[in-house]
């Protein structure tokens, strides 16, 4: 049986983190492998082409660590190919993309929408895709915000600069009147309190975070891959490519509990994804 395993989670550094404390909330009983790919972050910087071989890298080590679900818990990555990934991967594999535009549907009442992301997540037009597709009467407000992930891992979001950044990069959002604002990028709660100053207490923001735990645990219970009906012991493992204890760091801030982190080497000879 399968229940055991484990739910992977990826994301280029500290970001997924925001899923995996959802995860905590939504799916108590449930173990995760977890991978930041810390030294190769930033990812929306990144051709798609080289986020989706990075990504293949990872998907390859998480299965060896027994997992029976794996999130992509960077909007970067999901938007670089969430298809490719999952046709070349016999375990489910969810994006964060979606899971946010659905929560932000449900939070609109003027209908107009703000995204912001990473470059790479914003010109791959994913949001826009997913946006046109399913709410189409949604009058949609992409905003890049390349300095934000930075500004995250290097521990900078309660200084003056996060603060000048963020009324820059918001300013044409403000000023279009949204109603919602869609974090997406994983690593964007991390500045909710900045973001949520600049917007205004009116204006709701969406982290897919939630949404996404949410729909991880439809799946595991639609598979009968629940480990709560089993019991057992719960394990939580956390990797990254690069040094541990920056990661440890932000990880405990977050998540309220000491986190053990390893750092791996990838060997660069993925068999199955796209190699650079
Ligand atoms: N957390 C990733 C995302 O959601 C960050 C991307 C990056 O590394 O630039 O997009």
């Amino acid at each position: 049986m399968d229940r055991h395993k484990a739910i992977g989670l990826l994301d280029s550094g500290v970001g997924g983190l925001t899923v995996v404390s959802e995860i905590f909330r939504h799916l108590e009983g449930e173990s995760i492998v977890y991978f930041g790919d810390t030294a190769r972050m930033p990812y929306g910087q990144r051709p798609q082409q080289q986020v989706r071989a990075f990504v293949g890298e990872i998907i390859e080590f998480l299965h060896t660590q027994e997992i029976k679900l794996i999130i992509v818990a960077c909007n970067s990555a999901t938007a670089a190919g969430l298809d490719y990934y999952q046709e070349r991967t016999r375990l489910p594999v969810l994006g964060v993309i979606e899971p946010g535009v659905r929560a932000a549907l449900q939070q609109t009442r003027n209908s107009r929408v703000g995204v912001i992301g990473t470059m790479g997540t914003i010109q791959s037009g994913s949001y826009q895709e997913v946006f046109r597709r399913i709410a189409p009467e949604i009058d949609l407000y992409c905003q890049p915000c390349p300095l934000f992930v930075l500004i995250v891992e290097n521990g900078l979001v309660s200084s003056p600069e996060a603060v000048r950044v963020t009324e820059e990069y918001l300013a044409p959002l403000k000023k279009a009147g949204v109603d919602t604002l869609i974090m997406g990028c994983t690593h964007y709660p991390l500045m909710a309190d900045v973001i949520q100053q600049v917007m205004g207490p009116e204006v709701r923001l969406i982290s897919s975070a939630e949404e996404t735990a949410r729909e991880a645990r439809e799946v595991l219970q639609a598979g009968d891959l629940c480990h709560a009906d089993e019991g057992g012991a719960i394990q939580y493992r956390f990797f990254v490519s690069g040094p541990a204890q920056p990661f440890e760091e932000v990880a405990f801030k977050l998540l309220q509990r000491e986190v053990k982190a390893y750092q791996v080497i990838l060997n660069h000879q993925s068999a199955v994804f796209e190699k650079q």
